[in-house]
């Protein structure tokens, strides 16, 4: 069976992954793109290889790593595609590969946040697509040193199909904790109202998720959170989700209460946050279903406001779903 693994997005956890599956022996390339999200050249030469190290309390993993690079323009045929980007750059990402996608290609889809995945099936529908949940912590101490923070989950399932992949067999050799959902979709709506949850409150408090239960003013408004996506999960396609949601919030909030969120780390690094795939898709989705939810569309408001002060200027487009 053909073992190679393009990565696009090599990033903190793309890179972690690209680490796990090379130590397992698939032969891994990293994507390189010769233009940014606004199309502006990268600039540099493509260096021929990736090389960093990754600190981790799991050993196939704690060495260092030195990756092939495959520029995106290249025509070789990818069979296997792992996805890692922030939601908002994906569809370009996976776009500028399309002529090196098949029909009989995998694409197997990491980032954030719900609505971007629709999209990309529209502008490149030849592969078969698939979604990876990832809870792993990760990210760089410097530029070519990877920290392993947080060993975690890695939920794999199959957009309109329920059956195991082919080579899901190796990715659960190669990746602790990974596992197999038939139901992946549920999965991946439950992911999203956590993050919509966690989020956009962490992010404008400029605080650690624990903040947000030992904090009475915090955990009052995730309360309130909860129960618009209470609602809102009662009247999706996902009702059994709805008792449990605050509850399961809670859980990931005591989990993860050292953390600080992908949406605090954006802003605080001037980047522009995921904020419209998650409370964005989510307040697409309320208006869709006719289910009011003020306090998160209040939510996406702050958070574009608080993008705008710490970015200068806002550079993506709305979910246009
Ligand atoms: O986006 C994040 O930071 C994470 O998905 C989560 C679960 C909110 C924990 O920080």
């Amino acid at each position: 069976m053909d073992n190679s693994w393009y990565i696009l997005g090599a990033g903190a956890l793309g890179s972690l992954y690209a680490a796990f599956l090379a130590s397992a022996g698939a032969d891994v390339t990293i994507v390189e793109r010769s233009t940014n999200r606004q199309g502006k050249p990268n600039g540099g030469r493509l260096a021929p290889e990736r090389k960093f190290s990754v600190a981790s309390s799991v050993d196939a993993i704690n060495r260092a790593f030195s990756i092939n690079t495959s520029q995106a323009d290249n025509h070789s045929e990818i069979k296997h595609l792992l996805v890692a980007t922030k939601s908002y750059d994906a569809v370009a990402a996976v776009s500028s590969v399309r002529h090196r996608l098949t029909r009989t290609s995998d694409v197997v889809l990491m980032s954030n946040g719900s609505g971007y995945q629709h999209q990309i099936a529209k502008a490149v529908s030849e592969p078969r697509y698939f979604y990876c949940l990832s809870t792993e912590g990760a990210n760089w101490r410097s530029a070519n040193a990877l920290i392993h923070a947080g060993s975690g989950k890695s939920r794999l399932g199959g957009v309109d199909h329920t059956h195991p992949a082919e080579w899901f067999p190796f990715w659960e050799r190669a990746i602790p904790g990974a596992s197999w959902e038939d139901d992946i979709e549920s999965a991946l709506w439950m992911k999203l109202v956590i993050n919509a949850a966690i989020n956009p409150i962490s992010a404008l408090g400029g605080v650690q998720n624990g903040e947000l239960t030992s904090d009475p003013a915090l955990s009052t408004k995730v309360a309130n959170l909860c129960a618009e996506l209470s609602a809102l999960t009662g009247a999706s396609a996902y009702p059994q989700l709805a008792g449990d949601l605050e509850s399961e919030v809670r859980k990931v909030i005591a989990g993860t209460a050292s953390n600080r969120s992908s949406m605090l780390q954006d802003i605080e690094a001037g980047r522009p946050t995921e904020i419209d795939f998650i409370n964005g898709y989510v307040s697409a989705e309320a208006r869709r279903l006719e289910i009011p939810t003020p306090l998160n569309d209040a939510l996406v408001g702050a958070i574009v406001e608080l993008e705008s002060t710490t970015n200068g200027k806002r550079e993506i487009e709305a979910n246009p779903k």
